[in-house]
């Protein structure tokens, strides 16, 4: 089965053919990054803009780049949640048009949900060179989805039939990245700068606090946030009022990296703990990374170096938003749902993956 998927929930308009839900075809991605990295953030209203030119354009070239007519397309996939309304609707209503035009199935699928399925993608059209892994993992399945917003650890049973064991009780992690990288002065979006700088950096210079939770399985990454904002101010010789769109003039270079490092350092040694601590106790058959986070190099050494099995990481180009992981899960989705209504659908700016499990 050859499933078009379509993902416009924040700021990448993408769209990807994959068969089978494990063979990628094709995997365009536009990124808005150049336009928001100006403002620091993604601007809702010039995301839902940029969407609105790049939709078409991005799924004829999808089509193209897999060789595919409409004949050859047997149902469309589109993240329909969670994500910004205006973003989320711009590929929403492509999709709906589409089906209902083309006469194809419609799956919506859970954007938070489709990280997880970049791992199921491993072969690809000769024409696509990605590191892909050699097999597909197996149930039961530990998940640990970190992404801008988004942190969570999940435990996959089967397609659609998972228990959420923790998630963050205040910001995501890539979240954490991003405002970090703000203080520290490096551009938008901070994760890839965070994790390029942290490796010229020593990261036991600054001792920054892991948050202490009851449930093992549940992150906090607001308050070492808070603690690098403090320790710099301090560095500098400022107190608490100093503003910290100014602290990065005043850090140099070696404070910066090292500042980088040492959060690079909290913020795995939390995600890796859980993640062992749910190995140790759930025994699952594979472990899976998944969302922007997941491309970290820093991360996946640090998980491989603490698990007992070896992990197949999904390529970085699949762990960022994109499309090809909405197609392979719309694979899942068709073998055991009834497609949607193109006439129904709605988009749902806010919905947890615990309130989607499908089983
Ligand atoms: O999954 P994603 O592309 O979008 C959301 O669904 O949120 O994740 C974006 C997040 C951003 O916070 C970005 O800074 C982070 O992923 N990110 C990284 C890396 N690449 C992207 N964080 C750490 N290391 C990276 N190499
Ligand atoms: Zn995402």
């Amino acid at each position: 089965m050859r499933v078009l998927g379509i993902e416009s929930s924040c700021d990448e308009t993408a769209a990807a053919v994959v068969d089978d839900g494990r063979r990628l075809l094709s995997n365009v991605v536009v990124s808005q990054i150049d336009i928001h990295a100006e403002y620091g953030g993604v601007v809702p209203e010039i995301s839902a803009r940029s969407h609105i030119e790049a939709i078409n354009p991005v799924i004829h070239q999808a089509l193209a780049e897999a060789a595919c007519t409409w004949n050859d397309i047997d149902a469309i996939a589109v993240t329909y949640a969670p994500g910004l309304i205006g973003s989320l609707m711009v590929g929403t209503l492509a999709a709906r048009t589409l089906a209902a035009l083309k006469n194809k199935p419609l799956y919506p699928v859970h954007h938070v949900e489709g990280h997880v399925y970049a791992n199921f993608i491993t072969e690809q059209a000769d024409h696509l060179s990605l590191a892909l892994p050699s097999k597909q993992p197996e149930f039961p399945m530990l998940a640990l989805i970190v992404s801008g917003s988004h942190s969570q650890l999940v435990l996959f049973k089967d397609h659609g039939d998972y228990e959420l064991l923790g998630q963050t009780l205040d910001d995501a992690v890539g979240e954490a990245y991003d405002k970090v990288a703000k203080i520290l002065g490096y551009p938008y979006p901070g994760g890839p700068a965070i994790d390029n700088a942290a490796l010229q950096g020593d990261p036991r210079r600054y001792e920054l606090p892991k948050a202490k939770l009851s449930s093992p399985y549940n992150f906090s990454f607001s308050g070492v946030k808070t603690a690098v904002l403090r320790a710099a101010q301090h560095e500098v010789g400022k107190d608490f009022t100093f503003p910290s769109h100014r602290l990065s003039e005043l850090l140099n270079d070696t404070q910066r990296v090292d500042f980088a490092a040492s959060f690079q350092y909290i913020a795995n040694k939390t995600l890796v703990d859980a993640t062992e601590h749910a190995f140790n106790e759930f025994t699952p058959q594979s472990v899976v990374i998944a969302g922007g986070v997941a491309a970290s190099r820093s991360l996946r050494q640090s998980l491989s170096a603490r698990l007992p099995l070896p992990i197949e990481y999904a390529p970085m180009q699949l762990c960022t938003d994109n499309a090809a992981m909405i197609a392979a899960l719309g694979y899942y989705y068709a073998q055991k749902k009834q497609p949607t209504s193109p006439f129904d659908l709605e988009v749902v700016p806010s919905l947890s993956m615990t309130k989607t499990a499908w089983i």
